[in-house]
């Protein structure tokens, strides 16, 4: 595992100058939200999560307002990833089945859609989270999943996703290699992938699954109307392929178009493949090599989506790298709160922007915060993307000390 002690950061000089305008009507046009909230809210037992006001931590930080979108309740499911599964599949199926028409809920059912055949079989890669979104979505609704992960992927994981009915693949290598082994094995069996990330002649798909996570950020908008904050300041989003994200831009970028938030795309710094991107400026997204070693293990993605590196290349402010104390630093904040705040229980992918945020405040980090304008009036908006999916490694961290803070490192 890596745990140098700096974090990285790099600001995004390429975005202005080029920004997409067309990309991002297309992939987040204005009735984006409001179309993917009225298909999740049909879902049995669909629900908003909350969103915490944290403002003894925010006090103690410096900043007005630190707030953050609870996923780790999303459908009893520990992560946001069911949003943009779901709903990739209910836009798949509306495409062969409803010429495009909008589909109900149960009208989707594998019983409704092939009474008299095989139905589809859905197929997916992931880290984790995807995968059991992709599968619950598929057993709610009739169908088949088959999820492929790596050969590193945590046995609570894996049995994560068995429990929500699908066959599990264990692939050698990495996700990345799990990606390209689904995308074969589907090919030939006639099997639909809903990926979360893109390639070459493939990105309807992907585009759905961002578009799905903008209930989310939608909820979190009213939410924050419902608190009399009118808009975030400041988004510290998670970035594993991008796809998250390029969602949370897209999403309030057109909200906001002429005075936007300031994007903050946090990766791990064992799999920075965003962070690299950037940094080598040439436009393209760009793979990062070695073993993605990290626990954050949502966000271990060597490679880019290409789709997603296009909004966030046009339109995020700063990239940073963290190493992993930096997470179990924020899995141990929210799960030990300031003063009245409320308890959140956060995994490793969900915690790591909390954990950026904190160690930002530290006096080394003053150009960091002075080129996104991060002072006292800060309305940070942070996503707890998982709870404890792990739940053996998260109480590694958050009882017994796992990756505790460098010795010369500041406290707040
Ligand atoms: C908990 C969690 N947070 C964040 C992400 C990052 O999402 P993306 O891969 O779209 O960048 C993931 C991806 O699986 C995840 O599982």
């Amino acid at each position: 595992m890596n745990n140098s002690t700096a974090l990285q950061w790099i600001a995004n000089n390429y975005a202005t100058a080029t920004a997409n305008r067309k990309l991002l009507d297309t992939l987040f046009p204005a009735d984006v939200a409001a179309e993917a909230q009225k298909f999740h809210r049909q879902i049995p037992g669909f629900e908003a999560t909350p969103l915490r006001r944290l403002s003894a931590l925010a006090a103690k930080t410096g900043v007005k307002e630190i707030l953050v979108k609870d996923e780790s309740l999303r459908l009893g499911l520990n992560a946001f990833k069911v949003l943009g599964g779901s709903y990739a599949i209910y836009k798949r199926l509306q495409q062969i089945h409803a010429k495009g028409q909008q589909l109900a809920f149960d009208e989707m059912r594998s019983s409704n859609l092939y009474a008299d055949g095989e139905p589809q079989v859905f197929v997916a890669a992931t880290d984790g989270n995807h995968g059991i979104g992709v599968a619950w979505a598929a057993r709610e609704l009739g169908y088949k999943a088959i999820i492929y992960v790596h050969q590193l992927t945590s046995g609570a994981r894996i049995e994560a996703i068995a429990r929500q009915g699908a066959r599990v693949v264990v692939v050698p290598g990495t996700y990345d290699d799990a990606v390209r082994e689904a995308g074969a094995d589907a090919e030939k069996n006639g099997w639909q992938v809903i990926s979360d990330t893109s390639w070459e002649g493939y990105e309807e798909i992907p585009a759905w699954v961002m578009q799905g996570y903008t209930t989310m950020l939608a909820e979190a908008q009213q939410q924050m109307k419902a608190m009399a904050i009118s808009k975030p300041t400041h988004v510290f989003v998670q970035g594993g392929v991008g796809a998250l994200a390029a969602a949370t831009v897209g999403y309030f970028k057109q909200l906001y178009y002429d005075n936007p938030p300031r994007f903050v795309v946090t990766e791990p710094e064992a799999a920075a493949c965003l962070y690299s991107s950037c940094r080598i400026a040439d436009g393209k997204p760009h793979s990062f090599p070695g073993d993605l070693d990290t626990i954050m293990a949502g966000l271990a993605c060597g490679d880019p989506s290409p789709l997603a590196w296009n909004i966030l290349r046009d339109y995020a402010d700063v990239f940073i790298t963290c190493p992993d104390y930096v997470a179990a630093r924020g899995m141990r904040v929210y799960g030990a709160p300031a003063g009245a705040d409320p308890r959140v229980i956060s995994g490793e992918s969900g915690a790591v922007t909390l954990g950026a945020l904190l160690t930002i405040t530290e006096p080394k980090y003053a150009a960091l915060r002075q080129k996104i304008g991060l002072d006292k009036n800060a309305q940070v908006l942070l996503i707890n993307t998982e709870g404890d999916t792990d739940p053996q490694d998260y109480l590694k961290i958050v009882w017994d000390g796992r990756f505790p803070l460098p010795e010369n490192q500041e406290r707040i």
